[in-house]
């Protein structure tokens, strides 16, 4: 039975729920997270990204295309994030068929923002040769050109500017007949542009993209938003093996809590998007304490209380998402100034924190952990039933909670089904993944 809680005010934002934020403001949210864990491939992504970008520029690609390439390079080996090979380069990926590249259409499988650009992803290692129909597009090649290049460039800021004209000669000597000739006749034409080899410096890149980007004036509407926080929540959830659907859950029942408790659409959605980035500052926590199997001692249990803060400080940089920021680093705080990182109180805490606290609980309770098995929906009401009674957690929500519990388990079931579906890498070829997905790649010796 549906349990619509009608007898309870209804709840109007009285910040501005907007959101106004520009595709390369959310793939850069994207870039921050992925360099949190693997700094190596998001160096990788941005330096070939810049290249990718000069290359479409020069080669007079529509506005269009130059988006498609430069999202694409961006993104091209996000399906490396997770893979537990131990790698002494990222050349030894350097293959037409290697699974990476499959990972990483699975992880943007189903959003309809990435659509143009995963199949460059799906073949970003073919060369001309293995592409005798001559299938693959211009934008492709340019990818996977500058991918190529990129590798053969010096992680030392300082010799970068030296070896220009070394990289030219060798990448067109090496790569002639594999690509277009007018890819490398345009990348001849970059051995003298002094601002190209300096942007590369791996120092600056954060700021670089900023200015180069061709989707800095692309606006996303709040469902294309969402999408991209989707994948962050792949992303942070694939950080421990344990919580594989976590934050994704989060973002469903408390969407759904949202409906139950009378708020509009638009509402609903944003407290979706914060149930998707409530746990981004788990990235910042070392693996061994999140998926530790026993329980926390005082000091790991400190790190692990950081996360939050984090939460809300990595989205602090990002003020269109003030509002959902707040929400997301407000979820472990309590009614009764028991919880943190702010002790806040009741007065403090709105309507969405509130639904964002409940939904967060349920979800882990409910949820095999290392240390234990998921509780029953009737175990973990009981134990949210009690922290309401103790002012901990509101009182409204839960009864929204407790009336719409089948409805909520059954959504739940829902999107661990097409989670598990869609999204789980199936990695052919032998590749492991270890529990502990985010083993570093070393850095490359070039
Ligand atoms: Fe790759
Ligand atoms: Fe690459
Ligand atoms: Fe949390």
């Amino acid at each position: 039975m549906v349990v619509i809680c009608r007898t309870l005010p209804i709840f109007r934002l009285t910040r501005t729920a907007s959101l106004d934020i520009s595709f390369h403001s959310a793939l850069k949210l994207v870039i921050d997270v992925i360099s949190a864990v693997n700094p190596t491939v998001s160096n990788h992504m941005q330096r070939t990204a810049c290249i990718a970008q000069e290359l479409a520029l020069r080669l007079n690609l529509s506005t269009k295309s130059q988006s498609t390439v430069f999202v694409a390079a961006l993104l091209h080996d996000i399906g490396m994030i997770g893979d537990a090979r131990q790698l002494d380069t990222l050349n030894d990926i350097d293959y037409y068929d290697d699974p990476h590249q499959q990972t990483g259409y699975q992880m943007l499988y189903g959003f309809k923002v990435f659509k143009p650009i995963r199949d460059i992803i799906l073949h970003h290692h073919q060369h001309m040769d293995n592409d005798p129909e001559g299938k693959a597009s211009l934008e492709q090649y340019i990818v996977a050109f500058a991918d190529c290049v990129e590798r053969m460039l010096p992680t030392d800021d300082k010799q970068l500017f030296a070896c220009a004209s070394d990289i030219i000669r060798q990448a067109t000597e090496k790569y002639r007949g594999h690509f277009p000739d007018q890819i490398l006749t345009a990348f001849r034409q970059l051995e003298n542009q002094d601002y190209f080899w300096f942007r590369l410096e791996l120092s600056g890149l954060r700021r670089v993209t900023d200015i180069i980007s061709p989707v800095k004036v692309t606006h996303l509407d709040i469902d294309q938003f969402r999408e991209i926080c989707l994948l962050i929540a792949r992303i942070v959830d694939k950080y421990s093996s344990f919580t594989v659907t976590h934050s994704i859950i989060v973002g469903a029942v408390a969407r759904r809590l949202a409906k139950q408790y009378g708020m509009g659409l638009r509402e609903q959605k944003l407290i979706e998007i914060a149930g998707y980035l409530h746990d981004l500052g788990k990235i910042y926590v070392p693996v061994t304490i999140i998926e530790k199997a026993a329980q926390l001692n005082e000091k790991e249990f400190s790190r692990m209380k950081g996360h939050s803060y984090k939460t809300g400080e990595i989205l602090s940089e990002y003020p269109a998402l003030s509002t959902v920021a707040q929400w997301a680093e407000h979820h472990h705080e309590r009614l009764d100034g028991s919880g943190y990182p702010y002790h806040l109180t009741k007065a403090y805490l709105d309507i969405p924190s509130r639904i964002l606290a409940i939904a967060d609980i349920f979800t882990a309770l409910t949820e095999d952990r290392p240390y234990r098995k998921g509780m029953s929906n009737e175990q973990a009401l009981a134990i949210i039933r009690q922290e309401v009674d103790e002012g901990k957690l509101d009182a409204d929500i839960y009864q929204c909670l407790a009336g719409n519990v089948a409805l909520i388990d059954c959504g739940m079931e829902t999107v661990r089904k097409n989670y598990l579906k869609k999204s789980l890498p199936r990695p052919a070829g032998g590749i492991q993944f270890s529990t502990s997905m985010f083993v570093p790649i070393p850095l490359p010796t070039k």
